[in-house]
């Protein structure tokens, strides 16, 4: 019988060795993946289409820094051969290159904007996707976490963000079924609202209010980085072995909640919590 222990946990969740690339690594998100990712042993590889900060960070985890940017293909494919050139075989892709979107009404959003939206979030994810993990279906192994959102499972004013990370939300389980007979696991992770950089920037610009980001989630909190780096590094693991093509929310509650309001919204805290 399987041991499951907190001795064979630790076991099953590291990463010692395994050669990591996250896109869009150099900031809130991506960045939390790659100091988990590293913290658990891994051998990453930090892209990101800013060179500097990804230098930075590299420096910092002791890591390796690509400049990428997502939103071609030929770029994709030489970051692959590049990175396996010099550090070894990719197992582990995480894509967290992607860009936020201003709330708007669907008839004052530019269309400058959905085809950043879509050529980054949606069809950057795909090309990553492919580029490493055709290399890793060839040799029968590896595990890829994309980031999508919350935002691709609700109405939201977010007219091309939101069908963007839909997208994205399809396009793991379709993976999923295109390399699971040869070894390669697709999972997305959908945070809910958390602060990095780009939402500290959007909650500046006025276009998020953080007190009802904290408010409509059953929780009652906003996700940090590290709630969502923890969850990414799961599925990357061992201990994921048997999960592929799902799409694990790290929301707080945020997609349980708002239905309540039927009934008068969620009810107070109880006891030592209130
Ligand atoms: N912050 C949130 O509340 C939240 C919620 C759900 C999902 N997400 C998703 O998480 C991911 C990371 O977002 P974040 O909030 O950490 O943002 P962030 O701006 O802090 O980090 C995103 C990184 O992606 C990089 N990037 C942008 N376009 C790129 C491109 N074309 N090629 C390569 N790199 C590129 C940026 O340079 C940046 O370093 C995004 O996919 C975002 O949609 C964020």
């Amino acid at each position: 019988m399987e041991r499951c222990g907190p001795r064979r946990g630790r076991v099953i969740m590291s990463l010692e060795g395994k050669v990591a690339v996250v896109t869009g690594g150099a900031s809130g998100i991506g960045a939390a993946c790659c100091r988990l990712l590293a913290a658990r042993g891994a051998k990453v590889a930090v892209t990101d289409r800013d060179l500097p900060r990804t230098e930075a960070l590299a420096r910092e985890i002791g890591g390796h820094a690509l400049a990428l940017d997502v939103a071609t293909q030929a770029a994709n494919e030489a970051a692959a051969a590049e990175i396996e050139a010099s550090l070894g075989p990719v197992e582990i892709l995480v894509t967290s290159a992607g860009v936020l979107q201003r709330p708007l009404r669907a008839e004052d959003l530019p269309e400058a904007d959905i085809h950043q939206v879509v050529n980054i979030d949606q069809i950057g994810t795909y090309l990553s996707a492919v580029a490493f993990g055709a290399r890793m279906a060839r040799r029968g192994r590896g595990s890829i976490v994309t980031i999508a959102s919350i935002s691709g499972s609700r109405g939201l004013p977010l007219h091309a963000y939101a069908p963007a990370k839909a997208a994205v939300i399809e396009m793991t389980r379709c993976l999923a079924g295109e390399w699971g007979r040869s070894g390669v696991r697709v999972n997305s992770v959908s945070p809910g609202f958390t602060m990095t950089p780009a939402m500290a920037s959007a909650i500046q610009a006025g276009e998020r209010d953080p007190a009802l980001l904290e408010e409509t989630s059953a929780l009652g909190r906003m996700i940090t980085t590290e709630d969502v780096a923890e969850a990414v590094c799961f599925l990357a693991s061992e201990a994921a072995r048997a999960i592929t093509g799902i799409d694990l929310p790290v929301d707080a509650g945020w997609l349980v909640a708002p239905s309540w309001a039927s009934y008068g919204g969620l009810p107070p805290a109880r006891g030592n919590a209130a």
